[in-house]
Order: structure tokens, then sequence, then C-alpha cells
């Protein structure tokens, strides 16, 4: 059976049995950055609390998508508790995951704040509300179709069921202007389409009546014609072999912030701002917490080397980038 690259990736991800992140041995392979240091969701919270203030209409919501095991979302909780006592009385979280073990394990810890919680495994059905929507390594998650430059001609990449990566024509015709932008990719490269994050935000957007959708995710606006290879994480390390032992490593691709973007406008979404993930902590206070690291020893020093990850250029800093999208009532 030949599936595509998309369909492989799915399963390799999400098989409820097999799946990565059926199985995922939490920081075996990666770490997340709330996973790194509680401090980017503390600076996250503030900035939610910003963009909650200049929203008019309520009840009030927090919603985290692709929220794992809660590990964020109870630290935005914690912080808005102890910075913003008077919002956090005024909120009610939702998390959104498509893991059902995670999402019970993020409810109970977050039940344990004092917070409402309500818990969903699709936007699509949490209801319409109004605040601040927000996720973080969501959307380099979702399933990728994969283009390859072969021969002078876009194709689209499959995967038998030996694991062998064999390239036919575009599956579907929404590829068609992906791969028509495409014309100038080098022989041999590739590049991952997300019609799934598109589609993602089109459905979040539609959920949001007043408020903010704010993604952090690495990736770019990337250029037309530019390569956007999916990875494979295992150990920490990159490895260019995506089919090898399906649901063993996590495949992963670069989101495109510029289509993100286009289908935010589209459903309703003005651009706020888009920068990377080192100016957004910087001007939310990170250096406060570094400076509050300050000391000699090695559990100090171990502590600002994971806050240092966050903002530091060849760490977390310029590879992740956060967009703020806003709809208006
Ligand atoms: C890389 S993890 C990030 C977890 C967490 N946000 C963090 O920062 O530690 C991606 C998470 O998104 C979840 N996910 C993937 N697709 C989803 C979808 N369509 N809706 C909700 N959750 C999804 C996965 O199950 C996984 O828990």
């Amino acid at each position: 059976m030949m599936r595509s690259f998309r369909d492989f990736m799915e399963s390799a991800l999400y098989d409820p049995e097999r799946g990565y992140y059926s199985v995922r041995e939490k920081a075996a392979d990666f770490y997340t950055a709330p996973e790194l240091h509680s401090a980017f969701g503390a600076v996250l919270a503030d900035r939610l609390a910003l963009l909650l203030e200049r929203v008019r209409s309520g009840p009030l919501f927090v919603v985290e998508a692709g929220c794992g095991d809660g590990t964020l979302a109870c630290q935005v909780a914690r912080r808005l508790r102890e910075k913003h006592p008077a919002l956090a009385d005024r909120v009610s979280f939702v998390l959104v995951e498509r893991g059902r073990k995670d999402l019970t394990t993020a409810v109970r810890r977050l039940t344990a704040f004092g917070v409402t919680v309500t818990a969903c495994t699709e936007i699509g059905k949490i209801p319409p509300f109004s605040g601040v929507l927000y996720s973080n390594e969501l959307l380099d998650a979702l399933p990728v179709h994969l283009l390859e430059s072969r021969g002078g001609m876009i194709h689209e990449v499959f995967v038998d069921d030996a694991g062998r990566e064999v390239c036919g024509p575009l599956s579907r015709p929404e590829l068609e202007p992906h791969a028509a932008a495409l014309g100038s990719l080098a022989e041999g490269a590739r590049h991952a389409v997300s019609l799934e994050a598109s589609a993602w935000l089109a459905g979040a957007a539609s959920r949001v009546r007043e408020g903010f959708i704010l993604s952090i995710d690495y990736g770019k606006r990337f250029a037309p014609g530019t390569a956007n290879p999916p990875r494979a994480f295992h150990r920490h390390a990159v490895e260019t072999e995506l089919t090898r032992e399906p649901g063993a490593r996590d495949l992963t691709a670069s989101v495109d912030f510029s289509a993100l973007i286009s289908a935010g406008e589209a459903g309703g979404l003005a651009l706020e701002s888009f920068g990377s993930l080192s100016k957004f902590l910087v001007e939310g206070g990170m250096l406060g917490f570094l400076e509050a690291a300050a000391g000699d020893g090695s559990a100090a020093y171990r502590e600002r080397a994971k806050l240092k990850t966050l903002i530091h250029p060849e760490g977390m800093g310029e590879v992740f980038k956060v967009l703020i999208q806003r709809k208006a009532k």
C-alpha cells in the first residue's frame, strides 16, 4: 500500500497504540520551552494578561491548544494567580489536546490551581469565546504533505509499506498552488506543505468572537521557492531518515508563518505582531529572570543556561517565532 507522506506522518505521530505521541517519553528526544524553564510560561502569562485587558466582551477565556500534559497551562495559571489576581478571578481555562491521556493529566493538574477548566479534543468543538487562544509547538506537530523537485518538476512524496519514499503525482488539488510556487526549488530539494496548519488556524479563528490567537513555534516566513524539509528528532539529534521505525522518533516541519498570516486574514484575523521568541521574551522581562538566577553554584549556573537557551540565537531565541493575530468584535 502506498500512502502520502502526510498520512504516514499522521500515523507515525498519532497512532493510538504505536504513534510517537502515544508512547513519547517526555524530554527524551526534545524539550519544549515550558519543559525547559517555567519562566517561559510566566512571561507568556504576562503577555496574555495585557492582551486580555484589551478584550471588551466577556466572559473571558484562556484557551491552550495542544496542551500536552498541561505543563505550560499550569505555569500560566500560577503566574496569573500571583501577578494578575483580579484577572485570574475572571478567566476560565479551556484545554484542547487530541491525546486523551495527556488531556486528562492536564485537566487534573490545572484544576489543582483552583481554576475552572473545560476539556476538549478538537478545536472545532469548543464553543465560540472571547479571550486569548495560545499554542506552543502545536503547529509543527501537524502532519504535512511533502513536495520534492525531480527532473524539473514538483512531485509529491509517498511512502510504501516497506518505508521507501516514492515520488508521485499530487494527491490533492489544494497542493497545486504550492507546487506552482516551488518552480525554482533545486533538484532533489523538498518542501513540507501544512494544509493542516492553515485549516487549524481557520477553525480556531471561527471560534474566537473577540480576542487574540498567539502561536509560538519554530519556522519563518518562507520566501517562495525555498526548501523546507521535515525532520526526525531522536535523542536530541536531528535524523535525516524520516520513515525508519515509525513511532520511535518525532517527525516535524518548520511552520510557514506567511501561510498562517494569510489563512488568518481569510478568517477575519488581523496581524497584530510577528517576531522572534527572543524579542518576545526579552521585551516581556526575561532578563529579570536571568538576574534572579545569579549565583556561583552549579544549580544557578544550570538555571541560567536553561534561560539563555530560550533567548539565545543558537538556542530557541531566533528559530522560534511568536505570531499574534487579532479578531476585533
Ligand atoms: C510538541 S507537543 C507540545 C506540547 C505543549 N504545548 C508544550 O509546549 O510542551 C504537541 C502537542 O500537540 C498535540 N496535538 C497535535 N495535533 C493536535 C490537534 N489537532 N489538536 C489538539 N492537540 C493536538 C499533540 O498530541 C501534542 O501533545
